[in-house]
């Protein structure tokens, strides 16, 4: 089974649609293995998005991603890593298809309502970032 990372950002805590995207995920046919509310640190943002430090959004990036609570998410499926992406839409809503989470509830480019991982290999990294091995139910 594959697993990939979710978490639900800022601006979607805010909104309070955390409910409706994380019933969009359990509509799509994933499965919740382990998931928290919780505050970033700026040292925990940065971490995260290491890989990002270099792009010239980078440091509004970590101040938007401890803005606020986030709901860090690990999901199980199979096929979790592309499915997943398909489900959340493109990272601007601008262009995100009708019916994905981004297109529904995105503000912009930057508060895009969602994270999602980009290859298998990272999903579980980046489970692995948020959650330890025996926390995954
Ligand atoms: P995410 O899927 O969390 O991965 C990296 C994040 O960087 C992305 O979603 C956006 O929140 C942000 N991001 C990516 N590209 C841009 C951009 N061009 N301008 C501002 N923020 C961006």
């Amino acid at each position: 089974m594959e697993r990939t990372l979710c978490i639900i950002k800022p601006d979607a805590v805010k909104k309070k649609v955390q409910g409706n995207i994380i019933q969009m995920l359990l509509d799509a046919g994933f499965t919740i293995r382990a998931m928290k509310l919780i505050q970033l640190t700026k040292e925990q943002a940065q971490k995260f998005y290491e890989v990002h430090k270099e792009r010239p959004f980078y440091n509004d990036l970590v101040e938007y991603m401890t803005s606020g609570p986030v709901i860090p998410i690990a999901l199980e499926k199979e096929n979790a890593v592309p499915d997943y992406r398909e489900l959340i839409g493109a990272t601007d809503p601008a262009e995100a298809k009708e019916g994905t989470v981004r297109k529904k509830y995105a503000t912009s480019k930057a508060e895009n309502a969602v994270h999602g991982s980009d290859s298998v290999e990272n999903g579980k990294i980046e489970v692995g970032f948020f959650f330890k091995e025996e926390e995954l139910v």
